[in-house]
């Protein structure tokens, strides 16, 4: 499908991530040195940033076939076994929401990431018994939104732990150029630069847009994409100049208009606002957070002066107070 020839297929094309990319690209090279399996990675970061393709990338770094599954697909053990069974040494593993994934479930993956073993009890009760299943070695790779929602017994079995951050500008514009070639658009510099300065740092998000405002270049001119197009197209799709939609305006006026700017606690203003707690922490909160329009106290969150600048009302200082 079209997603796939838009992504990477190896570490030299993936742009952005320069530290993760310099150590994952050690790893890789001295696993295949020694010939054995890569140690299983954590990937971690907000949505869009790049956890899967990252996944991808090192599975055809190191020649393995890569499985695809998440953490609330898997609802029984037996489904993680049949999985882990399933593959051929060297092979990848990926779980994607792994924080998602069933605790008796996480429990069969410890000794299967440890020793590449797994015992799984059949039968029940009196009648119940264990079987040991051997596995090849393999490497997981897990990624999740939330670092601090796994358990402790399962991040220490991950070798590395890797942190994807949101993207710069310069970054941006690179893939935005590349997404336009690979759908073989025409696109001039400066609506390079306004998609990528209004994609909230998020590769997912900059190539949903470009793929919208090629919508509007082909209806409306030739398929060039140029600036004006761009900047009609983003404004009728609710996309504020930093690149902030209805759903953020949603939940800052929340903040500012319902409770005085706060600190408000995360499940009241879930409540006000009628969206959920999971994502407006995985979603909304990480990019406004980053760029300074709240702060979160031990008391709930607080929108900041540049929240106040961006809806037009006055802010008084020590209104934090
Ligand atoms: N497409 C989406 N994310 C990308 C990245 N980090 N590098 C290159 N192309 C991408």
């Amino acid at each position: 499908d079209e997603e796939q020839t838009l992504r990477p297929q190896m570490l030299s094309q993936y742009i952005g991530q320069s530290d993760l990319k310099e150590m994952l690209s050690i790893y890789v090279k001295a696993a295949l040195k020694r010939e054995e399996s890569l140690d299983h990675i954590l990937l971690y970061g907000a949505p869009g940033l790049g956890k899967t393709t990252l996944a991808q990338i090192i599975a055809n770094e190191m020649g393995v076939n890569i499985k695809i599954t998440s953490g609330p697909a898997i609802e029984r053990s037996g489904d993680l076994a049949a999985l882990l069974s399933s593959l051929q040494p060297g092979d990848v593993l990926f779980i994607d929401e792994i924080h998602r994934l069933p605790r008796y479930v996480e429990e069969v993956l410890y000794s299967a990431m440890e020793d590449y073993v797994i015992d799984i009890i059949i039968g029940k009760d009196t009648e119940s018994r264990s079987i040991r299943i051997e596995l090849p070695p393999f490497t997981l790779i897990g990624a999740t939104t939330r670092f601090g929602d796994l358990s402790a017994p399962l991040r220490d079995r991950f070798g590395a732990v890797m942190r994807l951050t949101y993207y710069k500008q310069e970054e941006l514009e690179q893939i935005v150029s590349r997404t336009a070639d690979v759908y073989q658009n025409k696109i001039d510099a400066l609506a390079v630069k306004e998609l990528a300065r209004r994609s909230r740092g998020t590769p997912r998000i900059a190539n949903r847009l470009f793929r919208r405002v090629r919508d509007f270049a082909e209806i409306m001119t030739d398929g060039f994409v140029n600036e004006e197009i761009t900047k009609l197209a983003l404004t009728k799709l609710g996309i504020d100049r930093n690149g902030l939609d209805e759903s953020d305006y949603l939940y800052l006026k929340g903040i500012v208009e319902r409770f005085k700017g706060g600190p408000v606690g995360l499940e009241s203003l879930a409540a006000t606002i009628g969206e959920e707690v999971g994502t407006i922490e995985d979603v909304y909160e990480p990019y406004l957070l980053q760029e300074g329009y709240i702060i979160r106290t031990p008391r709930g969150r607080v929108a900041t002066k540049l929240a106040y600048d961006l809806l037009g009302i006055k802010y008084y200082e020590g209104m934090l107070e």
